[in-house]
């Protein structure tokens, strides 16, 4: 009898391929708002599944179907999972990391890039008003070169931040976590954040933290949008207590808060900080490796529980 492996989205081809023939593979088409029943209905046949960083899986959904013994999360952050329920029902957990850290390192840099130079909001006045003009006093951002760059959270990808920040000439402080942060929220002129999402770090960035950063400062947030307080993120942001912000992630998405949306000084993208084809096919294939590994009974690469 063949294992059945269940696609929770439209995962980069390279991932059916490498299941197909060997197993069942269930495909689902892409559905960012799933609750907890549609989730537990989705993987009712499978014995592994390979699932989106939106789909939740509570201990409710782990424990639905006795036969599941494996989920490879298609990401390398995996707050969308109870690993405690993982650990109890003997369910293996792997996700998606490394191959990630570069993309989303250009990520964030192209965003500090932006919302420092302002490019963002340069496009919108060309599109708008058909005209390029030069003018001395005209949409003058910020330079990198000698503004100080604090990282909150110095892993794979703050690091790989770190080190494309100094090439433009920035200095940079980075913190790991746990370690205190009011010297480098007081001294960052750019604060960006790269700590994973859990009980101990949500809201971590909230209106006492944003009160500690220096006026003026830019924030950065290419990880989890809960890891912010959306609401004392634009209250400093209206404040001009921060002079702007660049996100990738927001704190309820799919939904983005209408406040950061009409503040000129924000530069807003959609969760693209692994979206590059190179970086999406080599997550696939991890994934899919990984499910593969399991069910001929050997032991995956990239083990959360
Ligand atoms: C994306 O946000 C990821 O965790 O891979
Ligand atoms: C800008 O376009 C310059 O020539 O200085």
């Amino acid at each position: 009898m063949k294992y059945t492996v269940v696609l929770t989205a439209d995962y980069p081809s390279v991932a059916r391929e490498i299941l197909a023939g060997e197993f069942d593979v269930i495909e689902h088409p892409t559905e960012h708002q799933r609750s907890e029943d549609d989730v537990i209905t989705l993987l009712e046949e499978a014995d592994a599944a390979i699932t989106l960083l939106s789909d939740p899986l509570t201990r409710r959904v782990l424990a639905s179907n006795p036969n599941l013994r494996m989920i490879a999360n298609y990401a390398v952050g995996y707050n969308n999972i109870d690993v405690d329920a993982a650990r109890d029902l003997g369910i293996r957990i792997t996700n998606t990391p490394g191959v990630l850290t570069e993309a989303t390192a250009d990520l964030t840099m192209a965003l500090i890039l932006a919302v420092m130079r302002r490019v963002v909001e340069g496009d919108r006045e060309v599109r708008t008003t058909g005209q390029c003009v030069w003018e001395p006093l005209h949409l003058l951002g910020t330079s990198l070169q000698g503004k100080r760059l604090g990282i909150i959270g110095m892993g794979r990808i703050g690091s790989a931040v770190a080190e494309r920040a100094r090439v433009f000439g920035m200095s940079v402080i980075g913190v790991r976590s746990g370690e205190p942060l009011d010297e480098l929220l007081a001294t960052s002129d750019v604060v960006s954040i790269h700590t994973p999402l859990s009980a101990a770090t949500r809201h971590i960035i909230n209106s006492t933290t944003l009160a500690k950063m220096k006026r003026g400062a830019f924030f950065v947030n290419t990880s989890r949008g809960a890891l912010v307080e959306e609401n004392a993120l634009c209250d400093a942001l209206e404040s001009g207590h921060l002079r702007g912000a660049a996100l990738d992630v927001y704190e309820h998405e799919p939904d983005v808060s209408a406040r950061l949306i009409r503040m000129n000084n924000v530069v807003i993208v959609p969760h693209i900080g692994s979206a590059t084809e190179e970086t999406r096919a080599a997550m696939a294939r991890i994934a899919a490796t990984d499910v593969r590994l399991f069910l001929r009974g050997e032991t995956p690469l990239h083990v959360v529980v």
